[in-house]
C-alpha cells in the first residue's frame, strides 16, 4: 500500500466523484459462429493463390496482404453485413450524425504468427476494426497506445496498473473477436512466441459515414 500520510482536518470533501473525462471507446465482441471464420479464411487463400494483393518477398517472414476492397467480394458478405450492422450500433452509441455509413476499405493479411507490425493509425476514416480469423497459440497480440502517450513528460512509477494509468492495451488474437476502435488510436501488432507451422489471419476495415456536416466553419459534405 502507499504510505501517504494522512491529515486530519475539520473540514472535509463532501459529494465526491471521480469524472472519467474524454475516455477512448473500443467496442468488442464475438462471431456467435466461429465457422465464418474458416469460411472467410477459405476465401482470402484464394485469393492468396491467385497472385492478388502483395507478398513479402522470397525469403523474407511471411506476410500477404489482400487487395484493399475486398468488402465488394461476393464471399465477404457474410462478415460484411455483421461489420456493417456493428458499426451503426458504434456510430449511433457515439450518437454521431449521418446519412449513412459504409467500409471504405476492407482487407486481410495472413502472417508468420510471430511478425511484428510497426504502429501506426488508419488515416481517412472515422471508425476502424478488425477481426481475428486464424490465432494459432500465442501468435502476437494488438497493442493500442493512448493517444496521449507522447503528452506525458512526468512517469511515476505505480503500486499496479490499472484503466487510470495503463498507456497500453493489450489484446490477445482470438478466432472471431471483432474490435471497433477511433481511426486516430496508434496500434501495433507485438512479436508472437507461436510454433511457426500454422499462420495469423486478420481482416481489417475502416469505416466512413455520408452525410453533411454541419458545423459552422467547418462544414463537410460526405458522400
Ligand atoms: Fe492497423
Amino acid at each position: 500500500m502507499l504510505d501517504v500520510p494522512r491529515r486530519l482536518s475539520p473540514v472535509e470533501l463532501t459529494q465526491k466523484q471521480m469524472l472519467a473525462l474524454f475516455p477512448t471507446p473500443m467496442f468488442t465482441g464475438k462471431l456467435s459462429d466461429l465457422s465464418l471464420c474458416d469460411r472467410i479464411e477459405a476465401k482470402l487463400r484464394r485469393l492468396q493463390k491467385l497472385g492478388k494483393g502483395t507478398s513479402s518477398p522470397e525469403g523474407a517472414v511471411l506476410a500477404y496482404m489482400t487487395p484493399d476492397n475486398i468488402q465488394t467480394l461476393p464471399e465477404m458478405k457474410e462478415l460484411v453485413d455483421v461489420i456493417m450492422d456493428e458499426a451503426g450500433i458504434v456510430l449511433d452509441t457515439l450518437a454521431i450524425k449521418r446519412k449513412s455509413h459504409y467500409i471504405s476499405n476492407m482487407w486481410a493479411n495472413i502472417a508468420n504468427p510471430n511478425r511484428r507490425h510497426n504502429v501506426h493509425i488508419h488515416p481517412n476514416c472515422l471508425l476502424s476494426g478488425l477481426v481475428y480469423i486464424k490465432t494459432p497459440r500465442n501468435c502476437g497480440p494488438t497493442i493500442f497506445m493512448s493517444p496521449r502517450m507522447l503528452t506525458k513528460n512526468i512517469e511515476p512509477s505505480y503500486v499496479r496498473k490499472n484503466e487510470l494509468n495503463s498507456d497500453i492495451f493489450v489484446s490477445h488474437a482470438e478466432k472471431g473477436r471483432m474490435l471497433f476502435w477511433p481511426s486516430h488510436l496508434p496500434h501495433a501488432v507485438e512479436q508472437g512466441t507461436a510454433n511457426e507451422s500454422e499462420e495469423r489471419i486478420v481482416v481489417a476495415f475502416n469505416i466512413m459515414i455520408r452525410g453533411l456536416v454541419e458545423l459552422p466553419t467547418a462544414r463537410l459534405e460526405l458522400r
